[in-house]
């Protein structure tokens, strides 16, 4: 399975509308969804709200999307930090579903949210908190190694399993008015109690695959984790441990 078909398998696994249902939004919104990938959550706005820009890294991400948009969709190849947000319309709202996590000063990136967001306008965050080590047995021998990895990560300014955690109080730190939090949101693949559905255990096989950094940390033993990791996702006593978060925020009038 290539990336390409993993996010787009993933879509299939999110509760989009549960999430949109909390957003303050305004069908004369302007919304830009940062990190778009396959563009599933910009093509629920695009039928919701005036004009939706994606952005994302992903070159054929980008080119799928624009192969696909309606009148009212924009989609940018850019990373974050290079978005002319001078060029933009007015911004209402901004969406940012697992990708500011890959920032490695997103409390900055939060800054300038909040100055280019119109006064009463939104911004909607989900994202994962230590979402390897919370699907894993609290019993496993690797627990305390793949804890450690994800603190790391963070401090090393790769990616911050642990960004879930921290948006909430870094959105109220730039300016934002909390209005809504879940801090334990249920999610198919990402944080769930019982057994695991085939299709998500096969989504988790193929991202342990590309997690090169862990595979380095473990070594020879990284065969023998994935396959604890596989079976504790299978197990009818897999227990959901809040791997993932929800806040909506807004700009005050
Ligand atoms: C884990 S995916 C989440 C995709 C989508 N938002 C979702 O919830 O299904 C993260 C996305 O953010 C993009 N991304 C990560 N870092 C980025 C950056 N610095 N600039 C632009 N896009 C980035 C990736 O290419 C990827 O498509």
């Amino acid at each position: 399975m290539d990336l390409f078909e993993e996010y787009r398998q993933q879509q299939t696994w999110r509760d989009w509308p549960q999430y949109l249902q909390h957003i303050p939004f305004k069908s004369s919104d302007v919304v830009v969804d940062l990190g778009c990938s396959v563009g599933g959550v910009s093509s629920l706005f695009a039928s919701r709200v005036k004009q939706v820009v994606g952005v994302d890294l992903n070159r054929s991400f980008i080119d799928f999307c624009q192969q696909h948009q309606s009148a009212n969709q924009t989609f940018i190849h850019c990373d974050f930090d290079n978005i002319d947000y001078q060029s933009l319309a007015e911004i209402n709202g901004v969406w940012a579903s697992f990708s500011l996590s890959y920032l490695p000063v997103p409390l900055d990136y939060l800054t300038k949210l909040h100055s280019i967001i119109q006064p009463g306008g939104w911004i909607a965050l989900l994202d994962v908190a230590c979402f390897i080590s919370a699907n894993l047995s609290l019993d496993s021998v690797y627990y305390d190694k793949v804890r450690q990895f994800e603190l790391l990560s963070a401090q090393s300014g790769c990616y911050d399993f642990n960004f879930g955690d921290k948006m909430q109080l870094m959105l109220q730190q730039v300016g934002f008015e909390i209005s809504y939090v879940d801090n334990d949101v249920t999610d198919l693949e990402l944080n769930f109690s019982g057994a695991a559905r085939a299709d998500v255990v096969q989504g988790w096989s193929a991202r342990l695959e590309r997690m090169q950094k862990l595979r380095e940390l473990l070594g020879g033993d990284y065969s023998c984790f994935c396959a604890e990791f596989l079976a504790n996702l299978q197990s009818p006593q897999h227990q959901q441990r809040g791997c993932v978060k929800y806040v909506v925020a807004k700009k005050a009038q």
